[in-house]
């Protein structure tokens, strides 16, 4: 049988307050609508259509070429199931309707959930039992065991209040009977809203027979406001670092370190505490990261060496054996085996090739304030410490540079380059210095203005 996923992202979030759409939002370094529709694709969904409101123009940017559906205006979540019923007017299969705010859910649960309606019911859902039911719809279940209807919070009596088993949202019904369902749907409840949950009482006063999937609480997070999305997030990251330590990573303090789902750890890496690993990165085998250092879009080859404190940015990409110190930072830099830039530098639109020392306190000066240009230094070569590399420019192979340079013209293989500013001395000078100021401090001496 095939599956559509509806993937609901049309709510207005306001809960989030926020000047940025609910689905957009990130947990684990993507937005929340790229995990559902990527939870939808794991579970082998055949089609995939997001309701998107008519000012959601960023998600629709998001989306690109994916399918979606508009509501307008956004009158509840049974509402914009309905928008997505023209794109899926011939479909006969297994529709599931799933939400942009719930990020954690999985495939298999997925799968699960639309394997009830391949076996034969008409109505799947999905419930959790919590402790804590507040802002989820609660399950009514008749005197059989049976599922009855959903209340939605607002609308609940005392008694039903109570009730601590819940709906995470997601649900499959057979299509078209969703959309015949929804149309018998009103708006008799306190939010003046077509609910999709109410789908349960409709069908069940014509027959339909409901099935109810339980699964646990964490994958069913709803993310209606930024204390859910904190939470959200905690769940995620406990289930990366899991996941890293599980394929051979060394984490000494996993609670402190936060990863991205889009960055790849290979196998005995080790991070030290209190280090972020953000999107697009990818960290060769036996290299280490030490402590305080924050890492995006950077490669770094086998058995490099980060930090304390290195900070590597976008189109970093390291070979093997690097190291980057303390307080360093690398953005869209190129480094050939075993570069050592060890402290103190900034390496910005540059190539460094293999072995080159980079020593503390460099910095490539690569942009005017209109325009960035590149450096480029050779394999094997030696910058002095406290040097400005003014790009554009090319150091050589082998070449050797002073310490304390502003280098500004290019330097051949081999060549030693450096700049010196006139030394002055006064010989034995410091004793009377040191008297004449001790003087004026002690109103001995008029200050000199
Ligand atoms: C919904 C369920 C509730 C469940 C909870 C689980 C309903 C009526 N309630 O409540 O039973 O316990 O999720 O998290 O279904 N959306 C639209 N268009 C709309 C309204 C919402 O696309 O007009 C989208 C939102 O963008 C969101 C999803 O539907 O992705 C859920 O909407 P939300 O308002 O967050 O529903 P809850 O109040 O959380
Ligand atoms: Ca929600």
């Amino acid at each position: 049988m095939k599956t559509a996923a509806i993937i609901l992202a049309a709510g207005q979030g306001t809960r989030m307050n926020s000047a940025l759409p609910k689905p957009l939002h990130h947990v684990g370094g993507r937005p929340m609508l790229a995990w559902a529709i990527d939870a939808a694709k794991a579970s082998g969904a055949d089609r995939i259509v997001t309701v998107l409101s008519k000012e959601s123009a960023s998600t629709q940017d998001w989306l690109g070429q994916q399918e979606f559906a508009i509501q307008h205006p956004p009158l509840g979540t049974g509402h914009a199931v309905l928008a997505a019923r023209e794109a899926l007017a011939n479909f006969d299969g297994v529709s599931l309707v799933m939400f942009a705010d719930t990020p954690l859910v999985t495939s298999q649960t997925l799968v699960a959930l639309a394997g009830q309606i391949a076996a034969g019911q008409d109505i799947a859902i999905l419930g959790f039992e919590t402790s804590q039911p507040t802002g989820y719809g609660r399950i009514v279940l008749d005197a059989y065991g049976k599922v009855q209807q959903i209340v939605e919070e607002r609308d609940t009596n005392g008694e039903e209040e109570a009730i601590t088993l819940v709906n995470g949202g997601i649900m499959a019904a057979r299509s078209p009977l969703l959309f015949d369902l929804l149309e018998s749907v009103d708006t008799s409840n306190a939010q003046n809203e077509i609910y999709l949950t109410d789908i349960v009482s409709v069908g069940r006063s014509r027959g339909c027979s409901v099935a109810c999937e339980i699964t646990g609480g964490e994958e069913l997070i709803g993310v209606n406001n930024r204390t859910d999305l904190a939470r959200a997030e905690a769940l995620l990251q406990a289930q990366l670092r899991e996941a890293a330590m599980a394929s051979g990573v060394t984490l000494q303090a996993p609670d402190t370190v936060f990863l991205s789902a889009e960055s790849v750890i290979e196998r005995d890496v080790t991070i030290e505490p209190h280090v972020v690993i953000g999107t697009g990165c990818h960290i060769g085998e036996g290299s280490i990261i030490k402590a305080f250092s924050h890492i995006e879009g950077a490669r770094l080859g086998a058995c490099c060496v980060i930090g304390p404190f290195a900070r590597l940015r976008p189109g970093t990409n390291a070979a093997d054996g690097v190291k980057i110190g303390n307080f360093v930072e690398t953005k869209n830099v190129i480094l050939g085996d075993g570069v050592k830039a060890s402290h103190l530098t900034y390496l910005g639109d540059a190539e460094i090739g293999a072995a080159t020392n980079i020593g503390a306190g460099t910095i490539t000066c690569n942009f005017d304030g209109f325009n960035k240009y590149r450096t480029i230094v050779g394999k094997n070569a030696f910058i002095g410490s406290n040097t400005a590399l003014v790009a554009p420019i090319a150091i050589g192979d082998g070449a050797i540079v002073g310490a304390g340079s502003t280098i500004s013209d290019d330097v051949c293989d081999d060549d030693i380059t450096f700049t010196r500013a006139t030394v002055e001395t006064r010989q034995q000078a410091a004793p009377a210095f040191r008297n004449r100021k001790k003087a004026i401090k002690e109103g001995r001496e008029e200050k000199q203005t």
